[in-house]
């Protein structure tokens, strides 16, 4: 992996509110993110909303406003939703952006100049939830698959992208770079759509239908195809907030989504990208779906899940380890708050919380909170710092694969090893015995070492605890590309500990 690294969530719709899906996204980026600053690289984290097209064009006109107005106040909506969770994103782009539409329109130009955009007609189903064009073959009873409503039929005379020229030259790079698309089922399908012949991509759309896009350089009767336009944040973005530097972070570009926006990912946007002359990201990560239960999410289901809400519910890092524990990266999840509720007790509240309380309990009780330092280690010390080093490197291999789940899953057992070293070790019946009290200081500093270095595992997936965990402890959490902290060496003599606080409350559910 280079110093550098570029990560992306997809543009949001600005014709819904944040939900779990979005904040999902958004949450594992975040997480990625800081895990790679703490290994020591350079990171630019890029999200934001995508305002255009006719989707956005009818929610406004549903809420008897322009679009710019209704874009402005859901995008202020979506980066202050991420801004309240801690978000920890570089860059907050909009399609709407004057700097994002100089460079669409510099690009469509490129294209156009180089002979790879024609005019011609065309009529075709159309999913105006999907914003794009629908083939027979692929509509299931009719309807689009994912919206379960009837395209309309459009006919009329537009702007086509070639993009069946690039058919061979993304074959070619999907076989060289087998991992573009990750996991490995996701570029399966993508190799699966490529066994078929690619058609050419409708990127315009006529103004006397649709207003509010951006207008074609070379033809001001159209605006272009909300796609077209919303792909080409990834680059804007980057070379707006590092002019100078953009070409290595794109080198190192990882792209997060869902599976429901892959074939514009895997297919429109890297035959742009040829098109204009420009290499292609490094990785598309591509993720499943959270379902509500059994079903999918939906606002006239009633069950959309929103990220402040739980906040305010059940706090946020709840939350984030919720999403990042359950989910198996590529596959769906379902979303139960009784899931929820039986993981955050168990992990968090009887797990994490409940040692993190017992360790500064006993060290308050026995010593008034002051570590006990220099004591002669013994085999099962040195186990335990053993099962820490295992969790490290192994968290760190599963992180850098995207295997989030398994990353919590390995900091889990170490956290299991330390419940076990105390049951083991008994410092509490130990310390009836005064001779025995050495020994006992000796535990507790052992522990406090557990902590440290438990803290500096979660970090990047629960940021707010590994900071309450080192205040607590009162030491600085160094970031994972520094030398792990030695056991014995992290507390000078005569250091105190804060009195024990709970960090995760049981959550009482009625029955
Ligand atoms: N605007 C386009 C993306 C343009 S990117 C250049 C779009 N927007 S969206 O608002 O519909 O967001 C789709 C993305 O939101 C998904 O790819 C995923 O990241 C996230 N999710 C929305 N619902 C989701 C679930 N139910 N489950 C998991 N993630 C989902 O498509």
């Amino acid at each position: 992996m280079s110093d550098r690294v570029y990560l992306t969530t997809p543009l949001y719709y600005v014709n819904a509110e944040p939900h779990l899906g979005h904040t999902y996204t958004t949450v594992l980026v975040d997480t990625v993110a800081r895990f790679n600053r703490s290994m020591g690289r350079e990171v630019v984290f890029q999200t934001g909303t995508d305002e255009h097209g006719d989707k956005i064009a009818e929610a406004a006109a549903a809420g008897n406003a322009q679009p710019r107005q209704y874009a402005d106040r859901v995008a202020g909506i979506f980066r202050d939703t991420w801004d309240e969770c801690g978000i920890s994103y570089d860059h907050f782009i909009r399609t709407t952006d004057d700097y994002h539409v100089t460079f669409v329109r510099k690009m469509l130009a490129r294209i156009h100049e180089k002979g790879d955009i024609y005019f011609g007609k065309y009529g075709g189903n159309y999913c105006t939830g999907c914003e794009r064009f629908y083939a027979d073959r692929e509509l299931v009873d009719g309807k689009c698959p994912d919206h379960l409503v009837e395209p309309v039929w459009i006919e009329e005379e537009n702007y086509f992208f070639r993009m069946s020229r690039y058919q061979n030259q993304l074959r070619q790079l999907l076989d060289d770079s087998p991992d573009l698309i990750r996991p490995a089922g996701y570029r399966n399908e993508v190799l699966g759509l490529l066994r078929e012949p690619l058609e050419d991509l409708c990127i315009s759309r006529p103004k006397s239908r649709l207003e509010w896009g951006i207008e074609l350089p070379f033809d001001d009767n159209y605006v272009t195809y909300v796609w077209f336009d919303a792909l080409l944040n990834y680059l804007s973005g980057l070379e707006h907030c590092r002019p100078k530097d953009s070409e290595a972070f794109w080198a190192e570009a990882n792209h997060f989504i869902a599976k429901d926006i892959l074939k514009p990912h895997a297919v429109f946007w890297p035959t742009m990208l040829l098109a204009a002359d420009l290499p292609v990201y490094r990785h598309l990560n591509v993720h499943g779906y959270w379902n509500v239960g059994q079903s999918k999410m939906s606002k006239s289901l009633g069950n959309v899940i929103r990220p402040l809400e739980m906040r305010d519910r059940y706090g946020l890092e709840g939350f984030r380890y919720f999403l990042l524990r359950e989910m198996v990266f590529g596959m769906d999840s379902a979303f139960t708050e009784d899931a929820f509720v039986t993981r955050f007790n168990a992990d968090l509240s009887n797990g994490l919380g409940n040692l993190v309380s017992r360790v500064l309990a006993m060290q308050k009780r026995y010593f008034d909170g002051e570590v006990q330092t220099g004591g002669q280690r013994r085999p099962e010390d040195r186990e335990l710092a053993a099962a820490f080093s295992e969790a490290e490197t192994r968290a760190v291999e599963a992180t850098e694969g995207l295997a989030l789940h398994n990353a919590l899953e390995e900091i889990w057992k170490a956290l299991a090893a330390t419940d076990k070293y105390i049951v083991e070790t008994a410092p509490f019946k130990l310390w009836k015995d005064e001779s025995a009290h050495t020994r006992v200081g000796t535990i507790l500093e052992t522990l406090c070492d557990a902590l440290l270095h438990t803290a500096r595992l979660i970090a990047p997936f629960m940021p707010e605890t590994a900071a309450r965990i080192g205040a607590l402890l009162g030491v600085e959490i160094g970031p994972l590309a520094h030398p792990t902290p030695m056991w014995g060496k992290n507390f000078r003599k005569g250091h105190r500990v804060s009195e024990p606080a709970r960090l995760f409350p049981r959550i009482e559910t009625e029955t």
